[in-house]
């Protein structure tokens, strides 16, 4: 059996990712490692130590810390990792960017200096999660591929693309079997309630203002969790080493369009009044550095991995609505003081 260790698993992507390893990769033990910050939740993980009492195991170590990283390869026959741990919230990295610089640059680089230590002749394969925004932004027409040069706007998107020319470095320097992946808007349970859809529903049903930046007219690109982990397996059992895969499932929406059609959705789940719901609108003062517009061209890894996203928009959009609305415990957990006061600071009173 395979041992697969996940970074960042506890959070919104790693989470589903850990769920489908364990329930279709039977081949596979998968070790968690997550520093649970405050996007990660053990609640995210529940139930799998009972379900798969030997193919599972979870350690809270920070990503930056090599002595744990180390002991970590040493009790464990790790041959694969995924890592997504990150600092993931664009509007977090304005706020404070070195929290960002610290995971994403060096956590990606201590654990891939770990991953060397314990490999050293070659074993083992290391997937980097990284995300379309490395690209930076685009004007109205036109898609990134896996050419584009990387031009990221915000400390975020800087962080991840550093982290990304070191593990493409690891392979060309080390010979290590390193790549990349780089997904678009993820949508799906378990998503932070920061994140756009979780936190237009969130408020929908708390009967709070809905506020989007701008005037809601910035365009992005939505996939559906489960399709990105799929494309994320496929390129970890497929790919050659130092490849860079975009993955994404050509789904570009505006900012206003999308929040209109979780109206259009949360008003016909719950019985609440559209109109009422359209009336709780408010445009907010746009982020600094607002990507325009961004849109993936994932041909490459259709072509060479064989991967179809399979969930349409309209379909994955009403999932998972439902989910958070039968999941209303889960997000009020979370929607903590400390959570509250991030809110406040952007987006005001
Ligand atoms: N969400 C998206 O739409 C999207 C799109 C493309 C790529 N990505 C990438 O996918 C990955 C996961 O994103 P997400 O939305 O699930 O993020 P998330 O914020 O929901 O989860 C991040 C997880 O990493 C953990 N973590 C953070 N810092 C850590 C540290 N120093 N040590 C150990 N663990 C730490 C957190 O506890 C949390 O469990 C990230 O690398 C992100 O850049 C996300």
């Amino acid at each position: 059996m395979k041992t697969l260790l996940v970074t960042g698993g506890a959070g919104f992507i790693g989470s589903n990712f850990v769920r489908m390893a364990l329930s279709e990769h039977a081949g596979r033990r998968v070790v968690v490692l997550d520093g649970l910050t405050y996007a990660g939740n053990l609640e995210n993980l529940e139930g799998l130590q009972e379900l798969y009492p030997e193919r599972y195991r979870f350690v809270r170590a920070d990503v930056t810390d090599a002595q744990a990283l180390a002991s970590l390869f040493a009790e464990e026959a790790v041959e694969e990792v995924v890592h997504f741990a990150a600092e993931s919230h664009v509007d977090r990295s304005i706020l404070g960017p070195m929290a960002f610089v610290k995971t994403n640059v060096m956590g990606t680089a201590t654990l891939l200096e770990a991953a060397r230590q314990a490999w050293g002749d070659g074993r083992g394969r290391y997937l980097q999660v990284s995300t379309d925004e490395v690209y930076g932004a685009l004007g109205d027409a036109g898609a990134f591929t896996e050419e584009t040069p990387l031009d990221p706007s915000s400390p975020y998107s800087a962080s991840k693309a550093g982290a990304d020319h070191l593990v493409l470095a690891y392979h060309r320097t080390y010979g290590m079997h390193t790549l990349i992946t780089r997904c678009c808007n993820n949508y799906g349970p378990y998503q932070f309630p920061e994140k756009l859809i979780p936190f237009m529903i969130a408020r929908m049903v708390s009967g709070d203002t809905l506020p989007v930046y701008g005037r809601g007219e910035n365009v992005r690109d939505w996939i559906h969790v489960d399709d990105h982990n799929r494309g994320v397996f496929l390129a970890l059992e497929k790919s050659g080493p130092g490849q860079v895969y975009n993955l994404g499932a050509r789904c570009e929406l505006r900012n206003i369009d999308l929040v209109r059609a979780l109206i259009r959705e949360v008003a016909a789940q719950t019985g609440r009044d559209p109109v009422e719901l359209e009336r709780r609108l408010a445009f907010v003062q746009d982020r600094p550095g607002h990507d325009w517009r961004y849109a993936i061209d994932p041909s490459k890894a259709v072509r060479e991995l064989g991967f179809r996203p399979r969930v349409a928009f309209e379909e994955g959009l009403g999932s998972t609505v439902a989910w958070y609305l039968a999941h209303e415990g889960w997000w009020r957990r979370i929607v903590s003081g400390e959570y509250l006061e991030y809110v406040r600071k952007q987006y005001g009173a």
